[in-house]
């Protein structure tokens, strides 16, 4: 599977930011799907950036949420949905309309679940999803183990999740469960890019794209995609 290196970090998402705005540009309605997480950041603000100049027209567009902690929402520091808002949707003066995300606090959430599946299929699919690759392989919050063909589901964490999860947040967090897009999503989006970036990274990205592909490391089915690209800063390919 080939690997696309970039001299650093800031390379990869000025050109993910492009290569998105050229995607709207062939297909403004297109529905996105971007992960959250420290990794994409720099790519958010680099697309914010183009649409901020004019080389990025995201008025149609939607934006579907990749996955959140249980019991979280937009409003909670740390929470993924925390960070879209903030880095991305609001700085894009996105209209509501144009996001459809979980409802962490759902009473209901099998309910979320199914809107979500329900909306990707209305749009045909994920046009583009864009997802990091956690310390475990996991993508969005697949865990080990999580069939390939899962929709939307809500998932018990793994440990290493829990742990690396903390990162996120300003005080020390419970995170037991999440709601997430399915590994059956990615299958069928049109398009999929797998970032990483930093020495940390290098590892797992090895064998996301040379290890055996198995439902026991989530990521090694970016291998079975026909458009997926694997696109990391040199660290991350060392
Ligand atoms: P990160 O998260 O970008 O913060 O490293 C990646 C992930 O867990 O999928």
């Amino acid at each position: 599977m080939p690997v696309r290196v970039f001299d650093d970090a800031s390379q990869l998402a000025q050109h993910t930011a492009r290569h998105i705005a050229a995607l709207l540009q062939t297909k403004p309605d297109a529905t996105l799907c971007l992960a959250s997480g420290s990794t994409p950041i720099a790519t958010f603000h680099a697309l914010v950036e183009l649409a901020q100049t004019g080389h990025a027209n995201v008025d149609q567009c939607t934006f579907v949420g990749l996955d959140e902690w249980l019991g979280f929402g937009p409003d909670d520091q740390g929470s993924c949905s925390f960070y879209l808002y903030r880095d991305l949707f609001e700085p894009l003066r996105l209209r509501p309309e144009q996001i459809q995300y979980f409802d962490a606090k759902a009473a209901d959430l099998v309910g979320e679940c199914r809107k979500i599946d329900d909306f990707i299929r209305s749009r045909g699919g994920l046009d583009l999803l864009l997802v990091g690759i956690g310390m475990n392989g996991h993508i969005a919050l697949n865990e080990p183990g999580t069939p390939f063909t899962n929709y939307c589901h809500v998932v018990d964490l793994a440990e290493m999740t829990k742990e690396v999860g903390q990162k996120y947040f300003a005080t020390p967090t419970e995170l037991n469960q999440g709601i997430t897009i399915g590994l059956q999503h990615l299958t069928e989006a049109h398009e999929v890019i797998l970032m990483a970036t930093g020495k940390g990274k290098a590892a797992v990205i090895r064998q996301a794209v040379q290890g055996p592909v198995t439902e026991q490391f989530p990521a090694s089915i970016i291998q079975q995609h026909p458009k997926a690209h694997v696109w990391v800063d040199e660290d991350a390919n060392s």
